[in-house]
Formats: structure tokens, C-alpha cells, sequence
């Protein structure tokens, strides 16, 4: 075995210490020093892959899906049982777009792209700001709050459930499953399980009452071949949506709290929102290594020599900082959309627009409402091989004198 190839055992560095590294791009940075742009990581401790850490590398895998494939089956790795990985990197019998490669991940993609392209976005963003306007009503009055687990969570998962016709409630539902499933707690495979059953049963009441909401598009799309095939991808819409939402959400909020060129604290090169979006695009992208793909042949990918059967892990976060495509100048990223923060190729993300448009509602309503102010620097990290976003958010500002709604905990 070449030692350009992950060992069975020890010295390799799990995915979760590097996303809650206390400084991510320094530990990325030494990573790539040593193994150059691809370099033998544990997926969780003991299970083997490779974390690609090169844009270009990055872009190859994404691109290149008769290497490097999304379906899990070509997976040579038999998680062990009481794995936290099993929802996201080995599910059995899932029928959706993430697990599918080729025509039949295009027969799939073909209803969400129609779906989203044509969401009317006036309506959209009247949901969204519903949404946060009702968060914001909850702790407004009080003078301070987590923007973590209080906002950017419930706003994120409300409004894209909200999309699908879902109501508060079953947002709240939703939710909780989905932070099991991304292994913030408690048992993925049964919040996976539950996430099925509350979708389902959303499907057929909708098909029983259709509305103007993306699970009736769905059900009318002549694509799908069945409401199990419906329910996976909703499943897959809501969850790949959420974990992307509240980090980016979090990282924009942050930013325009605490760096001096959003807070206007030095004068004449204040930036604006979507600016700080952009940068938080770059820097620390909503996902910092994004799961997976099998190589379904040996091939070498940078120095190393991958296997048929090896699972690959895209390292976004490290290849928007390659060297390579970031210029010296730090105000280069404004306009540059070269990251690689949505996906490229056949899987890159089919809901930018709603996405972005949601991120910054969710941040302009509370901005313009509240004068928020950060009580607390230190940022302790939410435990994911997959993203980093800070476990709390915590701030004060001027409570408003308004009725207080039931505050929003998950
Ligand atoms: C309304 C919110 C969103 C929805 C409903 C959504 C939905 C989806 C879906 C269904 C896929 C799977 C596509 C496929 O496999 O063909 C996907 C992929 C992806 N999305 Fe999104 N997304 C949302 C927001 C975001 C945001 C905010 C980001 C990050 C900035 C993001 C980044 C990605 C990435 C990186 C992929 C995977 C690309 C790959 O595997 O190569 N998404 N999204």
C-alpha cells in the first residue's frame, strides 16, 4: 500500500477536527502542506476516505461523475452499525437526486429544477419575511437572544418547509429530524425514518388538497414515478437546504456584527449585505466538505492514488482559499463567483436564487429591526464532519415594546 493511500489505522485527522478547528484555515492550510491537494482523511475515526483540498481537483470530481459517483453503492466501506454516518454517506433504498448518477439522476433533477425555476420569488419572499418577522416577534421584547437556535435554525427550516406547504408545526418537526439526521444528537437512522413518515403523509394530503407550493409541482410532474420517489427528494430538498441555510445565515450575521468593514467602524469603506454574503461565500462556505463521492475505478487524482470503492470528500472551505484561484487582494471575492460553494456540474445546487434571496431576507429583518449587538466573542463550534456554524449566536440589543409570541426553541 503506497502512503499516498489512507492507512487502516492512525494518524489520519477526522473531518470533525478540522471543521471545529478553532482557526479551520490553518489546520487546512498545514494539511495541504503535507499531502499537497488530496490527503487521506477519517470520515468519523476509523472509517477511511479522502478529503480533495485544490479547487481544481474539487472541480474534477464534481464534474467527472464516470469516475467519481454519487451513488453510495459503489462504496466499499461497511459502516459499522452504531456509525453516524449511515444517513448521510450509506442509505439504503433512498430514490432521489443525491444518491443518482447519470440519466436517471437527470430524470430526477428534472421536476426540482422546473419546480424552483418557476417559483414565483414576490410570493417567496413574503414567506420568508412572514417567517422572520414571526421569529423576531418571539424575543423581540426580551433584549436579547440566541441568534443560533432561536432564529437562524427555525428561519431556515420554516421557510423552506414553508415552500413545500408544510405548516409551522411540521416545520418544527422537520427540523428536529434533520438536526438528528446531520448528527448534532440523538439516532440519525430513526430521524430519518421520521422525517419519511411526516413528508409522506404531507404528500398525500396534498395530493387529497393541491395548493400553490412546491410539493404540488412535484406531484404533478409526470417525472417522478411515485410518491416514494416525491418523498425522498423532498427529504433530500429539506435537508440539504437546512444545514447550507443556517450556516451561511450565522457566518453573514457574525460578519456584519463584528468585522469593522461591514459595522461602518472604519470610515469610507463600509460594505453592505450582500457584499458580506459573497465574502462568507469564499471564506467559510456554508458546507466546508461536502459528502461524497465513490470512484468507481483506480485512477490518481492530484498525488494520489485512489482506489475503486475509496469515498471522496470535496473540501470546499479549502478550495475557495487555494491559492491558486484567490488573488493576495482581499476584495477580490466581490463579484468573483468562481467558489465553489453551490456545487458544479450535473449536482451543483438547483435553488441558488431561493437561497440566496432567503439568507438575506432572514439577515435584513433582523438588522433593520433590532440593534444587535454580540454578547459573547467566543465561538464554541456545532459538532459536523460536514459544516461549522457557531452552537450559539448570543446578542443583546433594545427590547421592543411588543406583545412577546411562544419563543421558537427546537
Ligand atoms: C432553498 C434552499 C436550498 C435548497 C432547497 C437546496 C436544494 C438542493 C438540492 C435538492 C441539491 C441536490 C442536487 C443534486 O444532487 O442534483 C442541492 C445540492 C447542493 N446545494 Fe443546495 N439547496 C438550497 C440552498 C443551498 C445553499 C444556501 C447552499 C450553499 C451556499 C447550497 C449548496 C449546495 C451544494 C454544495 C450542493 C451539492 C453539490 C454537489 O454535490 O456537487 N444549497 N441543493
Amino acid at each position: 500500500m503506497s502512503d499516498r493511500e489512507p492507512q487502516r489505522s492512525g494518524g489520519r485527522v477526522a473531518l470533525a477536527d478540522l471543521t471545529g478547528a478553532e482557526d479551520m484555515a490553518v489546520v487546512l492550510r498545514k494539511l495541504q502542506d503535507e499531502w499537497g491537494p488530496v490527503a487521506p482523511v477519517d470520515l468519523e475515526p476509523g472509517v477511511p476516505g479522502w478529503l480533495v483540498l485544490g479547487h481544481a481537483e474539487v472541480m474534477a470530481v464534481m464534474r467527472t461523475e464516470s469516475v467519481f459517483a454519487r451513488d453510495p453503492r459503489h462504496w466499499r466501506e461497511q459502516l459499522p452499525p452504531e456509525s453516524n454516518l449511515h444517513a448521510i454517506l450509506s442509505p439504503t433504498g433512498r430514490r432521489n437526486l443525491y444518491f443518482a448518477d447519470g440519466a436517471e439522476h437527470r430524470r430526477l433533477r428534472l421536476p426540482v429544477d422546473e419546480a424552483f425555476s418557476s417559483m414565483d420569488e414576490v410570493r417567496t419572499a413574503a414567506l420568508v419575511r412572514g417567517v422572520c418577522d414571526g421569529l423576531i416577534d418571539s424575543f423581540a421584547a426580551r433584549g436579547s437572544a440566541d441568534l443560533i437556535g432561536e432564529y437562524a435554525a427555525a428561519v431556515s427550516f420554516l421557510a423552506v418547509s414553508g415552500m413545500f406547504g408544510f405548516d409551522e408545526e411540521q416545520g418544527f418537526a422537520l427540523l428536529r429530524c434533520a438536526m438528528g439526521i446531520f448528527g448534532h444528537g440523538g439516532d440519525p437512522v430513526a430521524a430519518l425514518e421520521t422525517m419519511d413518515r411526516i413528508v409522506l403523509d404531507h404528500v398525500a394530503a396534498t395530493r387529497a388538497q393541491p395548493g400553490q407550493n412546491l410539493t404540488a409541482r412535484f406531484i404533478e410532474h409526470p417525472a417522478f414515478e411515485d410518491d416514494i420517489e416525491i418523498g425522498h427528494t423532498m427529504v433530500v430538498a429539506i435537508c440539504a437546504a437546512n444545514e447550507m441555510l443556517i450556516t451561511w445565515i450565522a457566518a453573514t450575521l457574525r460578519r456584519m456584527l463584528t468585522d469593522p468593514r461591514y459595522t461602518g467602524r472604519v470610515t469610507g469603506v463600509r460594505r453592505g449585505l450582500d457584499d458580506a454574503m459573497d465574502e462568507t461565500l469564499w471564506r467559510e462556505p456554508p458546507v466546508a466538505n461536502l459528502p461524497a463521492r465513490y470512484a468507481v475505478m483506480d485512477c490518481t487524482l492530484g498525488e494520489a492514488r485512489i482506489k475503486a470503492g475509496d469515498a471522496i470528500v470535496m473540501g470546499v472551505a479549502a478550495a475557495n482559499n487555494d491559492p491558486r484561484v484567490r488573488a493576495a487582494d482581499e476584495l477580490f471575492e466581490t463579484g468573483n463567483q468562481s467558489h465553489l460553494s453551490f456545487g458544479v456540474g450535473p449536482h451543483a445546487c438547483p435553488a441558488k436564487r431561493p437561497g440566496r434571496l432567503l439568507v438575506k431576507i432572514a439577515v435584513e429583518s433582523l438588522m433593520k429591526r433590532l440593534d444587535l449587538r454580540l454578547t459573547d466573542s467566543e465561538v464554541t463550534w456545532a459538532p459536523s464532519p460536514w459544516s461549522r456554524y457557531p452552537a450559539t449566536l448570543p446578542v443583546a440589543f433594545t427590547p421592543e415594546r411588543t406583545a412577546a409570541r411562544t419563543p421558537a426553541r427546537v
